[in-house]
């Protein structure tokens, strides 16, 4: 297990805008995998900080500011305390949930700043930048839209473009517009403190290096960066809302530091230290914050969503590289975006579901465990991935309710009826008895494994197999049956139900926490390890969980229904709510089941189909090809030579989202030179109805033939 070689662990999950309430999208990429992982880590014993809080600085919160016609101020103090009660609400167990507006945050952001200018890190730098003629102000990063230089898409801000993910200044941006006013900016002169990124380059290179394990959409996404070179990046900006440039900096270096402040992503990872440092101070332990900042056996890990990569993997390394006196990250395990009903989320939009209004509509109908369960079944892991109100009910009626829910119940009310209330006796077990007490034991250590390498999709359907074990271990010994002919058979399996369910009572406390603690209610089942914040290492732990832990003649409490099933009428109420707030003109998107589907081609003989050569390969590069805006350039390892093939999906993909895929090759299609490149094969692709493609994927070994 990669923890053996660390003590302690400090996890942080993107601290998000205090600009709004939060949202599913939010919450499948950075919270709820953090969330469950802390909990794991906890019942593990392991010596967790979980840091989060709210972004209260930036132009995103300014932007809110002109928009509701109230200070940046009073937007932080709306929304900050709305985000943090509702993550309560939905069991975010974070350690110390801050804000960035807070004096140990403007000091703690002042004094890294002060480091690095004193070590020389930075540059300074005056130069034109865009000015809105009618506002009269500087326009730094989100003021400013326009067309991304990369991918095209219109709607790119000055320091970001939201559809591809690059990078950017404002100046890059073709036909930009003040958003403010919508004027066209004009350039005038200001000076401005520089990260040169691009010199930290081998550094980041050396050291993201040294992580091959990290997921593969990350080092994608990393690596695509460093083949294009890191740029320099301004770290202050001419905003009226941020932490100051410290003025005794601003002095030295002969810059007049009225009205400028530090780059609100320059502050906002310093955000986790100052936020751990503010949870050091609560513990009555001032220095803690130190042995989980500046200690190298601290495992640090950032949960973030895939907008944020450069930020978490290049930008802030660099920082603390250049500070000196911090560990780096460990992981970064990015999740990659939520759709919302097959189509991209949007709150501007409208087409969002809003945690605080969920827990308001399930309060009673199952809470937030519903959405938790549902939500880390389909976690946007290696690719986006799809919520729709269709799945959460399938994944509530059919595993929660009949799976989980259906076994304990079983297990509860023929305990109560035929033994009393009472845990039986487990004696002269039978083979089936002795399996599944073998199968039991092996579950911590399989789930604990998912989520050590964050594979919470795979951690949540391990801990459900778990109950499918128990129902299915129930079926096969019909103690109903063997009750009359065989009471001390029927005993065993009553014994060994009620074990499995202590079990799950421990093993699904990260994902349902709430569930959990009523199923060790209805068992009596004391002294387990909690999963919040504030224990020690004693009590039953994860580990213990792969054991009976109900002494025979232990006295159970009244069987409960854990989860209730959920009807059409709660699901369509959402759905209509859904479509209520859309304000969508064109849900562009067409309704892919009135395409027609293509026509099926002329029938072939087996010979026909047996010339193609079919061959599993994994994707190694791929890269845009200059002046080719429909082509990507790629190369595909077949394990026994190398390929570059063009395949046609620059329009549909990004380079990044196929790097690390296994991808089935056409291998022996005629060669053919496009844009004077080679391209020694094609990609098979499904093209759904609405042209959108999907790499035809299998689990082959690099080489091996498809038939
Ligand atoms: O993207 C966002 O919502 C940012 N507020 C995330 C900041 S993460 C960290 F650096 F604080
Ligand atoms: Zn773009």
């Amino acid at each position: 297990m990669p923890d053996a070689d660390f003590d302690r662990i400090l996890v942080t999950s993107a601290l998000p805008y205090a600009n709004g309430p939060v949202h599913l999208g939010q919450l499948a990429g950075a919270y709820l995998p953090a969330d469950l992982y802390c909990r794991y880590q906890r019942l593990q014993g392991r010596d967790v900080v979980y840091i989060c809080g709210s972004d209260e600085m930036g132009v995103a919160i300014v932007m809110r500011a002109l928009n509701e016609d109230i200070s940046p101020q009073a937007i932080v103090d709306k929304y900050h305390p709305m985000i943090r009660d509702t993550f309560e609400r939905f069991g975010m167990s974070f350690d110390y949930y801050g804000r960035t507006t807070s004096d140990v945050h403007a000091e703690t952001s002042q004094a890294f700043f002060r480091t690095l200018a004193e070590k020389e890190v930075f540059n300074l730098r005056t130069e034109e930048q865009l000015y809105d003629p009618e506002a009269e102000i500087f326009l730094a990063d989100r003021f400013v839209q326009g067309t991304c230089p990369v991918c095209g898409f219109e709607e790119a801000y000055g320091d970001q473009c939201e559809k591809c993910g690059s990078a950017l200044s404002p100046t890059e941006l073709i036909d930009p517009r003040s958003t403010l006013t919508d004027a066209t900016p004009e350039l005038r002169e200001t000076t401005h403190w520089y990260l040169p990124l691009g010199d930290f380059q081998p550094k980041l290179e050396e050291w993201i290096g040294t992580h091959p394990e990290w997921k593969p959409n990350v080092l994608g996404q990393v690596r695509s960066w460093f083949q294009d070179g890191l740029k320099d990046r301004a770290i202050t900006r001419d905003v009226p809302w941020g932490v100051p440039v410290p003025a005794d900096v601003a002095e030295a270096a002969g810059v007049d530091a009225d009205g400028k402040v530090i780059y609100v992503w320059f502050d906002a990872p310093i955000g986790y230290i100052s936020a751990t440092k503010e949870w050091a101070e609560a513990q009555g332990d001032p220095d803690a914050w130190k042995r989980y900042w500046q200690d190298e056996a601290t495992q640090l890990v950032h949960f973030i969503g895939k907008d944020n990569i450069v930020f978490h993997c290049l930008m802030f390394p660099a920082m603390l590289m250049a500070h000196g006196d911090y560990v780096l990250p460990e992981n970064v395990p990015a999740n990659e975006f939520l759709n919302l009903e097959g189509r991209k989320l949007s709150t501007s939009r409208g087409w969002a579901v809003w945690l605080h209004e969920y827990l308001d509509d399930f309060a009673d109908l199952g809470g937030p465990d519903l959405l938790r369960y549902s939500l880390a079944t389909m976690l946007p892991e290696t690719k986006d991935a799809d919520f729709s109100w269709n799945d959460f009910q399938a994944r509530v009626n059919g595993e929660l309710a009949d799976v989980l829910g259906n076994f304990v119940h079983r297990a509860m009310t023929f305990a109560t009826r035929y033994f009393d209330g009472e845990v039986p006796e487990l004696a002269e077990p039978s083979d089936l008895d002795r399996d599944v007490l073998e199968q039991l034991a092996a579950f911590p250590e399989r789930i604990g494994a998912s989520y050590e390498r964050y594979r919470i999709r795979e951690a949540v359907q391990e801990t459900m197999n778990l109950a499918r074990l128990g129902n299915k271990y129930f079926n096969d010994a019909e103690p109903w049956h063997t009750r009359k002919s065989d009471p001390q058979a029927a005993a065993n399996t009553i014994h060994l139900s009620l074990q499995l369910c202590a079990s799950l009572a421990v093993l699904m406390a990260p994902i349902l926490p709430f569930a959990a603690a009523r199923l060790r209610q209805m068992l009596r089942l004391d002294g387990v390890r909690s999963s919040v914040p504030g224990t020690d290492d004693s009590g039953i732990g994860w580990g213990d969980a792969g054991q009976p832990l109900l002494e025979a003649g232990h006295a159970l409490g009244d069987p409960e229904i854990l989860f209730s099933k959920i009807d059409d009428e709660v699901i369509q109420h959402q759905m209509d709510k859904l479509q209520a707030t859309d304000t969508t003109d064109d849900p562009q998107e067409p309704d892919t089941n009135e395409l027609p589907y293509e026509p099926v081609k002329d029938e072939i003989v087996y010979d026909d189909f047996a010339k193609l050569d079919f061959r599993m390969g994994t994707v190694t590069v791929a890269e845009p090809v200059p002046k080719a805006d429909k082509l990507l350039r790629v190369e595909v390892d077949l394990g026994f030579e190398e390929r570059q093939v063009l395949a046609g999906v620059a329009q549909q993909m990004e380079p990044e989202e196929l790097v690390g895929k296994k991808v089935v090759l056409v291998a022996n299609l005629k060669p053919r030179t496009l844009f004077g490149l080679e391209s020694q094969g094609m990609l098979l692709m499904a093209e759904d109805r609405d042209g959108r493609l999907t790499p035809l994927t299998a689990d082959g070994e690099n080489g091996a033939v498809v038939r």
